[in-house]
């Protein structure tokens, strides 16, 4: 079986989906791997160290059986030359929540599709969990970036010139994103504080030296650790419940999210107004509608005295550490679904089922089917 990683074409994307250090697993299990010229340039890794780890350098790699990609999807630039050929395996981030003019084309050429956005949580597929690996890194990037605007400094510090106050930070919504801005602006020395509707998470919170902030409103736990979606009313009162720790904040970082629905909105025009002059907030879910209604995707606005980041696509300024999880993500996914050096494909396996997009001309997931249209 040849496996094939190609250079990516997303704009901005640095990041690739195989790294020199995983090769050998492939070679061992009985695959070729072929790598497109340059295809770990842009994240630090050079052909010369692919091609050391027993992987070829090749102009035609595209026309493996399976493609290893990041960002095979809706994000692929325009003149993306696509699967390398009809029939192949493509695994990678597919953006599966929205018809686009790949999912047609891949449909047409028979591609035998895997979104690694489907990963379950489950404790089997954690080593497979490429969301969670990158929301871990753009989490880090979000506290760095939220430092780095703040006219203020996070510690405490005691001068001969006079006591400089640590900065607040709050933090909304608990997740992998949230957990690791947390640890990184405590880590800054800031004073944080977070909130989330699951109320599970609050040890956690704690762990990290940070304070949960209580609020009278009823849990949101959905299934498999996500939140779930609740009303109009439900976030109206939490908009309101939240407007003081708002506006005592410097830095507010928003990584509220409920998988594959629009991030609900938390941070009005009205709060941003309350916060102090010079205060940052850093919304990481402007790519799902964003949980501050200023903030605009990928770009910097400036609103009543407050910088509002809606950076995207963060794992890709951290390429070389984000590459390497995704390809330990990815080459563990795939190699599970190897056998002899073949590709075995069950879908009644729990993993398979949650992440085929399409196999054969049809879309394969049925909840896909749903939120597609039942496009075929
Ligand atoms: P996650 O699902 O692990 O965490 C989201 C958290 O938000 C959950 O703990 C959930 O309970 C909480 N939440 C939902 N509704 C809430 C509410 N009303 N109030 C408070 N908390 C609420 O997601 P993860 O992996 O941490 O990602 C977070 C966000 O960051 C997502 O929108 C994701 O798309 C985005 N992201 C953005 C990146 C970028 O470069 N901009 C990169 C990676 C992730």
């Amino acid at each position: 079986m040849i496996v094939g990683v190609p250079r990516e074409t997303a704009p901005g994307e640095r990041r690739v989906a195989l790294v020199p250090a995983h090769v050998g697993s492939l070679v061992q299990a009985g695959c070729t791997v072929l790598i497109e010229p340059d295809a770990g340039a842009a994240s630090g890794y050079p052909d010369a160290e692919y091609e050391a780890k027993g992987a070829t350098i090749a102009p035609d790699a595209r026309r493996a059986d399976v493609l290893l990609t990041v960002r095979a999807g809706a994000a692929a630039s325009a003149d993306d030359p696509g699967p390398g050929r009809d029939g192949q395996t493509v695994i990678g981030f597919l953006e599966p929540y929205g018809a686009h003019p790949s999912f047609s084309t891949y449909l047409k050429r028979r591609i035998t599709a895997f979104s690694m956005e489907l990963i379950p949580r489950i404790t089997r597929a954690q080593s497979m969990d490429a969301l969670s690996s990158m929301a871990n890194l753009a989490g880090y990037r979000a506290a760095i970036l939220g430092a780095e605007a703040l006219p203020k400094m996070f510690p405490m510090m005691m001068t001969a010139a006079g006591t400089i106050v640590a900065a607040r930070v709050f933090v909304v919504g608990v997740g992998v994103a949230g957990l690791q801005a947390i640890a990184t602006t405590r880590r800054l020395g800031a004073l944080v504080s977070a909130y989330d509707v699951r109320p599970a998470v609050k040890e956690q919170v704690h762990s990290l030296g940070a304070k949960f902030v209580e609020m009278e409103l009823e849990a949101a736990e959905g299934q498999g650790g996500y939140a779930k979606e609740m009303d109009d009313e439900f976030y109206r009162r939490q908009r309101d419940l939240m407007g003081d720790v708002v506006a005592q904040s410097d830095l507010v970082i928003t990584t509220a999210a409920i998988p594959g629905k629009p991030s609900p909105v938390l941070i009005t025009e009205e709060m941003v107004a309350r916060m102090p002059p010079g205060s940052v907030i850093v919304d990481l879910a402007t790519e799902r509608g964003g949980n501050c209604e200023l903030s605009q995707t990928g770009e910097t606005v400036v609103r009543h005295g407050v910088t509002i980041l809606g950076p995207v696509n963060l794992p890709s300024s951290l390429a070389f550490n984000a590459s390497q999880l995704y390809s330990k993500n990815v080459t563990t996914f795939f190699l599970s679904m190897v056998n002899d050096a073949s590709l075995v494909i069950d879908p009644t396996d729990e993993i398979v089922a949650a992440t085929l997009v399409m196999r054969d001309g049809a879309i394969a997931n049925e909840t896909l089917r749903g939120v597609l249209g039942g496009e075929q």
